[in-house]
C-alpha cells in the first residue's frame, strides 16, 4: 500500500482530520481534508468532530487548535516547525512592554505562543484584524503585537497609531521593493498582490492586499491574467491549481537567496511526517489548562468577529 493509501486508512480507523496552511508543501496540500488561512483554521479547528487533528502548519496554529479543543488530540507533524513572528516576542518581554504602557488594549496577531495570547486582550488574524481594531473605542490605546509590517498596514488603514512590537516574517521581510521595479517592468500587464506582513516599502508597489485566502479569492475573481505574488510559495501552488489559465510569478527577494520565498518552518512538514504523527499519534501538542483558559479568552474574543465557515 502506498504512502498515501496507508494515511487514508489511518485516518478513517482514528477519526483525524489533516489541517493543512496554503504555505504548505503541494503535496501536503493535496492530502489534507482542509486548506485554508490562519483564521479558516481556527474556525474548522472549533467546528471539527474529529477525535485527532493533525494541524499542517507551524507551532502556534496546531497550538492555537489545542486552546480551542482541549478535549481533542492535536498533533504537529514536526515540533520543530516554529515561526519568526512567534520568536520575536517573549511572553516575558511583551508583559514588560505592557507594563511600561498601561491602560493599552492589547492586540496580538495569531503568529504568537499560548503564552503570548494568555496576556494580550484580543487576537486577530491578517483577514480580521482591521474589522478588530475598527471595533475598539477612539480613545483607547493599542499595544499591536509582534508583526510590526502589518501593524504598520493597520495603522495607515484605520487611521489609528499603535504602540507597535518589533517583530517581522523572515519571509515577507525579504521581498525586495527595487527588484520589483525591475519585474513590474518585465511584465507590464501584471498586478502586484501582497501579504501585509511584507515592509511598507514593498506594499506601495500592490495593487492588491490581502490575507492568504483574500489573496487567493482576488485571483480567481480578478480578470488580469498575470499577478507577482508577494508571498510564500505555497500560495501559488493553490493559485495555479485554482486558475490553470493564468500566470503566478513569485515576487522577487533581496539578494541572492533562491529559496527565500518559501518559510523554512513550513515546509519542515512531510507527507512521511504526518504518516509517522498520525501512526505514532505524536508529537502532541500539549498545554497547562490554566494557561489555555486565558489564552482561550483571547481567541475566543477573536472568533466572535468573525461569521462561522
Ligand atoms: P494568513 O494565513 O492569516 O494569511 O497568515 C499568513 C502567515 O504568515 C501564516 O503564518
Ligand atoms: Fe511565521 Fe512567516 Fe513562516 Fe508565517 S511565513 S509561519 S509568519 S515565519
Amino acid at each position: 500500500m502506498d504512502i498515501i493509501n496507508k494515511i487514508s486508512k489511518l485516518k478513517q480507523e482514528k477519526n483525524v482530520i489533516i489541517l493543512a496552511h496554503y504555505y504548505q508543501l503541494p503535496e501536503v496540500q493535496d492530502i489534507a481534508d482542509f486548506v485554508g488561512d490562519s483564521l479558516d483554521l481556527s474556525q474548522k479547528a472549533v467546528k471539527t468532530d474529529a477525535d485527532i487533528i493533525v494541524f499542517a502548519g507551524v507551532h502556534f496554529m496546531a497550538e492555537t487548535a489545542k486552546i480551542l479543543n482541549p478535549n481533542k488530540k492535536v498533533l504537529i507533524p514536526d515540533m520543530d516547525a516554529g515561526c519568526s513572528l512567534a520568536d520575536s516576542c517573549p511572553a516575558d518581554k511583551l508583559s514588560e512592554f505592557i507594563e511600561k504602557n498601561p491602560g493599552h488594549k492589547v492586540i496580538s496577531y495569531i503568529n504568537c505562543s499560548a503564552e503570548v495570547k494568555a496576556i494580550s486582550d484580543i487576537i486577530c488574524t491578517s483577514s480580521n484584524a482591521l474589522q478588530i481594531i475598527k471595533s475598539i473605542p477612539k480613545d483607547k490605546p493599542i499595544i499591536f503585537a509582534p508583526d510590526k509590517n502589518l501593524g504598520r498596514y493597520l495603522e495607515i488603514k484605520s487611521g489609528r497609531e499603535m504602540l507597535k512590537w518589533d517583530g517581522t516574517c523572515l519571509v515577507h521581510q525579504e521581498f525586495s521593493a527595487d527588484k520589483i521595479r525591475e519585474i513590474k517592468q518585465k511584465y507590464s500587464d501584471a498586478k502586484v498582490i501582497a501579504h501585509p506582513e511584507c515592509s511598507s516599502y514593498m506594499l506601495e508597489h500592490a495593487d492588491f492586499i490581502g490575507s492568504t485566502s483574500a489573496l487567493l479569492k482576488f485571483s480567481k475573481t480578478d480578470i488580469s491574467s498575470t499577478y507577482i505574488v508577494a508571498t510564500e510559495t505555497g500560495l501559488i501552488y493553490q493559485m495555479k491549481k485554482e486558475n490553470p489559465e493564468k500566470k503566478f510569478i513569485p515576487a522577487p527577494v533581496t539578494g541572492s537567496c533562491v529559496a527565500c520565498q518559501e518559510c523554512p518552518y513550513m515546509k519542515k512538514n512531510t507527507v512521511k511526517k504526518i504518516y509517522d504523527c498520525i501512526r505514532n499519534e505524536t508529537p502532541e501538542i500539549l498545554m497547562e489548562e490554566s494557561l489555555r483558559v486565558k489564552a482561550f479568552s483571547a481567541v475566543e474574543n477573536m472568533l466572535k468577529f468573525s461569521a462561522k465557515k
